[in-house]
């Protein structure tokens, strides 16, 4: 048994693969997953839900302050438009330095932790064990998206599920706080023409090797 929890860092871009490949990682090797978007779009609803504004830094930075990592629910929180609107609350400063204390902690469970994100390899595990940094093109992560969307959403438009990816993508890679960017001993991945299989295959060979070590 390990004494320190074996960390495996995922960041990248909307709609990259990230999720499902750090779900399926954790199930693999029987770690524990944080979905860090969550913990944003978590903070983004609940100003949402109770009518708050989404520019208030002090508010949004007392909601973040106060979550239940626990509680988080995937369902309730993956709406297009919640997605945004957490953008709008991860560049404060403020609300990161709440949610990635709680990330840390999260980090702590033994035996390993797989984290999703977009700054977890840059800061809130830059010691983890293994760092991947998965892409795709836009328009492949939109029609992705907008796939996703279409199943509960007739109406879903692609041109604009993909204007909306690049605006987020902006936002996040631009912020001065912990951009979005791979960290410099991340390992690249890009999904654009490789299915969820070979995605797996690739990080497992990765995995592997460093838990060898
Ligand atoms: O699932 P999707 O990739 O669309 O988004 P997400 O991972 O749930 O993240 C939603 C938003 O939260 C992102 O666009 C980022 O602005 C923000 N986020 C962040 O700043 N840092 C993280 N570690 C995770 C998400």
């Amino acid at each position: 048994m390990r004494d320190k929890a074996f960390i495996i860092a995922i960041d990248g871009p909307a709609a990259s693969g990230k999720g499902t490949l750090a779900r399926n990682l954790a199930k693999h090797y029987g770690f524990h997953h944080l979905d860090t978007g969550l913990t944003y779009r978590a903070v983004a609803k609940a100003l949402i839900d109770q009518g708050l504004s989404l520019n208030d830094e002090e508010l949004a930075a007392q909601v973040a302050a106060a979550l239940d990592l626990k509680g988080l629910d995937r369902s309730v929180l993956s709406a297009h438009d919640i997605g945004t609107a957490a953008s709008i609350v991860a560049v404060m400063p403020k609300v990161r330095t709440a949610l990635v204390q709680a990330q840390r902690k999260f980090a702590l469970n033994l035996p390993g932790n797989v984290i999703d994100g977009r700054d977890i390899g840059t800061v809130v595990c830059p010691d983890a064990e293994v760092k991947l940094y998965i892409t795709a093109s836009p328009e492949v992560r939109a029609e992705r998206r907008f796939n996703e969307m279409r199943a509960k959403n007739p109406d879903a438009d692609y041109n604009v599920v993909l204007a909306d990816l690049k605006h987020r993508d902006e936002r996040d890679m631009n912020r001065e706080a912990s951009p979005l960017k791979p960290a410099s001993d991340a390992h690249l991945i890009d999904t654009s023409k490789m299915g969820i299989e070979a995605a797996f295959l690739e990080a497992k060979t990765l995995i592997d090797a460093a838990l060898r070590n």
